[in-house]
C-alpha cells in the first residue's frame, strides 16, 4: 500500500486563509547580514510569498561547538516571517553535520564502495547506520522541536534534506554491521540467507552472519541478489533515520507535520520512495529540469508519479530552479514562461506548493552560481519579475487547493524493485535504462494525447483499461497472480524485453522467458538477443527497433501478431504480440522502440483498450492534459507543451486562471490555462 496515510497537511495558523497554494523556497538567511534579512522579507510579501523551508543548512550555526547553542539569529528569522505573514517549513538542520562533529567523531564519515573515507568539505558526509551520527543528529531535532514547536509560524517539519543525495551508499563497517541485522531480520538464518543469495555459486556459501559482508569492491561481479538486497538495505537505512527524527518530532510537536523532500527525477534511484511514502505526512518534492529533448515529459513523469506516491492528495513541491542549476555540464537559463509553465505542470499533477531553491542567489560557496528567486542583479530583473508574476498566478489558482487527482484510464506501472534489478551488472547488455524505457511510453502517450497515471506496482490495477508495465523484470508470484487477474478482468496489459525474469531474490522463473508472464502472454523466449549500439532492426509496422531483441515463439493458438521484424537476426520472427485474456488482453513489445515508434504502436493498443484521447485530434500532443477534481467539478489544466501558439477546440469551461487568454482557447508558447468543468 503507498501513499500517505496520514495526509496531514500544512498546519495552518487561525489568520491564515485556507485554500491557497504555497509559493516560497529554501530561505537561507544565515549567508547574509542581518540588514539584508527585513529587505528579504518585504521582496517576499511582494512576490507573493507565504511559505519557506528555513534552517537546512544551519547545523554549525546552530551548534558551534558540543555544548553551544546559537538560537539567538533563528529566533529573530522566525518572529520576522511570522510577523509578515510567512509560515515556515521548519528544517531539522541535520543535513549537513558541522566540523566539529566530523572532527571529533571522524567515524561518522561514510566510506565509497573502493573503500576510500568521503571527507567532509561539501555536505551530507554521514552514515547513515552511524550511531553516534545519529545521536548528535536526534540531540539537534530534539533542541530544535523543544525551541521552534510552539513557535506560530511553524507550519511543518522538514526532516534533514534530500536524505540520500550524495550518501545513500556507505560501505563502512557502520554498513555492514547494519546489513547483517537487516539480513538477520528479513532471512532469520544463515541457510535462508544461501538459498536466497544463490550463495553455491563461485564458493560463497556463508557459515556465519559476521562474513556477510556489502558488496564492496570486488575481483569481479559481486553477488546479484546481494547487490539488490544491498539496494533495498540502503534505503531503508536512510527511511530508518527519517523515522527516527520523525519519532523525536512527534513525541514533542505531535500536531506538526512531518515531510521530508523526495528526489524524483532523472536517474536518482537509491530511494525507493513508493516505500517511503507512507513515512511522511504528505508527501514534498525537488525536481530539477534534465536537458534535452525530452525534458518536459520526464518533468510531467515525475510530477505524475509524485502524485500516485501522495494517494492522489495534494503534494509540496520543496523545490525546483527559477532558471539555471549550477551542476550541469552547461546550465542554462530557461525561456521566457518555462519557469511558470514548470511550476503550473507540478501543480497540474497535484502540487499545493511551488518552491525553488533558493530565496536569494548566493555571493559565495559551492552553489553561488545557481539561479534563485531573487538572482545577483536583484530584484529589478526579469527573474524577478516573473516569480512576482507566478505568485500572483497561484494566488488566483486558490480554488485548486485541496483538489485531488483524477484518474486517468490509462496507467505505466514505475517499479523500484525491477529498476534496480534490470540495471544490475553482468547482464545481456549493460545498456538498458529502465527509466528511459517507462519515459518513452510516457513521451508516446503525452504525444497521443493520451492522459496516463504513472503508478507504483502495488498501486491497484484495476482501475484502468490500459496498463503498460515496461521491463516489469521482477516479477514474484503474487504480482504475475495480480496481473492474470487484472487482464482477466478486462484489463488490457501491455509489458516488454526483460520482464517476468526474475523473482523477488533475482533468481530466474525457468522454463523459458518471459518466465512468470510467459504463459499469460502464450509466448517462449529461449534466449535473449540484446543488440549491438550501432545496429537497428526494422519492424513490419514501419517503426524501427535498437537495445534489444528477443527470438519470440508463439505458443498458443491465440496470439496474435502484431508486428514482426523484418532485418537482423530475428527476421520474419514476431516483434509485437497481443494474446485475449478472459475479457482483456496481454501485450508483449520485444524490442526497444522509442517515443516514436511507441506512437506507430499506440493506435493498436488503445484500440484494443478502448482508451481515447480527452482532446479533440490533433491538440493532444501539442497540448498536455492533467485533470485535478473537487467537491464541484473538475480543474482541468491545459499546457502548452510547443514554443508556438495553440488552439484548443471542443473544450468548454470557465477559465480560473490564464492571463493573457482574450478569445478562445489559444494558448501561446509554454502557455497553461486552468479550466474549471462542472461535473453534469
Ligand atoms: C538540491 C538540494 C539543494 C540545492 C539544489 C541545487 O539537491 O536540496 O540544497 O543543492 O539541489 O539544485
Amino acid at each position: 500500500m503507498t501513499g500517505n496515510p496520514g495526509g496531514r497537511w500544512l498546519r495552518r495558523p487561525a489568520e491564515t486563509p485556507r485554500g491557497r497554494l504555497g509559493f516560497g523556497a529554501d530561505y537561507n538567511p544565515e549567508q547574509w547580514p542581518q540588514e539584508v534579512w527585513e529587505d528579504d522579507v518585504r521582496a517576499m510579501r511582494q512576490a507573493g510569498v507565504n511559505i519557506v523551508s528555513l534552517a537546512i543548512f544551519s547545523w554549525a550555526r546552530l551548534q558551534p561547538r558540543p555544548d553551544a547553542w546559537t538560537f539567538d539569529w533563528l529566533d529573530q528569522v522566525m518572529d520576522l516571517l511570522h510577523a509578515n505573514g510567512i509560515a515556515v517549513d521548519l528544517a531539522t538542520a541535520t543535513a549537513s553535520p558541522p566540523p566539529w562533529l566530523t572532527t571529533l567523531h571522524p567515524e561518522i564519515l561514510p566510506v565509497d564502495h573502493d573503500g576510500r573515507t568521503v571527507w567532509p568539505g561539501a555536505r551530507q558526509h554521514w552514515r547513515p547506520t552511524s550511531p553516534v551520527f545519529r545521536e548528535h543528529a536526534l540531540r539537534l531535532v530534539r533542541a530544535m522541536a523543544e525551541r521552534y514547536g510552539e513557535h506560530p509560524a511553524l507550519a511543518a517539519w522538514h526532516v534533514s534534506n534530500e536524505l540520500g543525495c550524495h550518501n545513500v551508499y556507505d560501505f563502512s563497517d557502520d554498513a555492514a554491521t547494519a546489513f547483517r541485522a537487516w539480513l538477520r531480520a528479513k532471512y532469520g538464518s544463515v541457510q535462508a540467507l544461501n538459498q536466497a543469495w544463490a550463495t553455491a555459486f563461485w564458493s560463497q556459501t556463508y557459515g556465519d552472519w559476521q562474513e556477510v559482508l556489502p558488496p564492496r569492491l570486488a575481483a569481479s561481479f559481486t553477488n546479484p541478489t546481494q547487490q539488490l538486497d544491498f539496494k533495498r538495505f540502503s534505503s531503508d537505512a536512510l527511511k530508518d533515520h527519517l523515522r527516527a527524527e520523525r519519532a523525536v518530532l512527534n513525541e514533542l510537536t505531535p500536531d506538526i507535520p512531518v515531510t521530508t523532500n523526495f528526489m524524483i527525477m532523472g536517474e536518482t534511484k537509491g530511494m525507493n520512495y513508493a516505500d517511503w511514502a507512507g513515512e511522511v505526512d504528505f508527501v514534498s518534492n525537488d525536481h530539477y529540469v534534465q536537458p534535452g529533448p525530452r525534458a518536459q515529459d520526464e518533468l510531467s513523469f515525475s510530477a505524475n508519479l509524485t502524485g500516485s506516491l501522495a494517494g492522489g492528495r495534494p503534494w509540496f513541491l520543496m523545490e525546483h530552479s527559477t532558471s539555471a542549476v549550477n551542476w550541469q555540464p552547461v546550465n542554462h537559463a530557461k525561456r521566457p514562461g518555462a519557469m511558470a509553465r514548470d511550476s503550473l505542470t507540478h501543480v497540474a499533477y497535484g502540487a499545493d506548493a511551488v518552491c525553488f531553491f533558493q530565496w536569494r542567489q548566493s555571493a559565495g560557496g559551492a552553489e553561488m552560481y545557481h539561479s534563485a528567486m531573487v538572482p545577483h542583479a536583484g530584484t529589478d530583473s526579469e527573474v524577478f519579475r516573473s516569480v512576482a508574476d507566478l505568485g500572483a498566478t497561484l494566488e488566483a489558482l486558490a480554488p485548486v487547493a485541496g483538489t485531488r487527482r483524477r484518474r486517468a484510464r490509462t496507467a505505466v506501472v514505475f517499479d523500484w524493485d525491477s529498476w534496480w534489478a534490470s540495471e544490475l551488472d553482468s547482464h545481456p547488455t549493460s545498456r538498458l535504462r529502465y527509466r528511459q524505457e517507462a519515459l518513452d511510453w510516457y513521451s508516446a502517450l503525452l504525444a497521443a494525447g493520451v492522459r496516463a497515471d504513472v503508478i507504483d506496482a502495488a498501486d491497484s490495477f484495476g482501475d484502468y483499461d490500459l496498463l503498460i508495465a515496461p521491463i516489469l523484470h521482477v516479477v514474484p508470484r503474487a504480482l504475475a497472480d495480480r496481473l492474470s487477474a487484472y487482464v482477466a478482468d478486462g484489463g488490457h496489459l501491455v509489458t516488454t524485453y526483460f520482464s517476468g525474469i526474475v523473482d523477488e531474490n533475482d533468481h530466474v522463473w525457468l522454463g523459458g522467458y518471459p518466465g512468470a508472464l510467459r504463459d499469460l502472454l502464450g509466448i517462449r523466449i529461449e534466449e535473449f538477443a540484446p543488440l549491438p549500439d550501432d545496429e537497428r532492426v526494422h519492424l513490419d509496422l514501419g517503426a524501427t527497433g535498437t537495445l534489444w531483441t528477443d527470438r519470440v515463439e508463439v505458443t498458443e493458438h491465440d496470439v496474435k501478431v502484431v508486428a514482426s521484424y523484418t532485418s537482423g537476426d530475428q527476421a520474419g520472427r514476431p516483434a509485437i504480440t497481443t494474446r485475449p485474456v478472459g475479457l482483456g488482453s496481454a501485450s508483449y513489445v520485444s524490442t526497444r522502440l522509442g517515443p516514436d515508434g511507441l506512437a506507430r504502436l499506440l493506435p493498436h493498443l488503445l484500440a484494443t483498450s478502448g482508451v481515447e484521447p480527452e482532446l479533440s485530434a490533433g491538440v493532444g500532443g501539442a497540448v498536455e492534459l492533467a485533470v485535478r477534481t473537487g467537491p464541484d467539478g473538475d480543474y482541468w489544466f491545459l499546457i502548452n507543451r510547443t514554443d508556438g501558439a495553440v488552439t484548443v477546440a471542443g473544450v468548454e469551461g470557465e477559465v480560473v486562471q490564464a492571463p493573457s487568454l482574450a478569445t478562445g482557447l489559444t494558448l501561446g508558447p509554454r502557455q497553461v490555462c486552468v479550466l474549471f468543468r462542472t461535473r453534469a
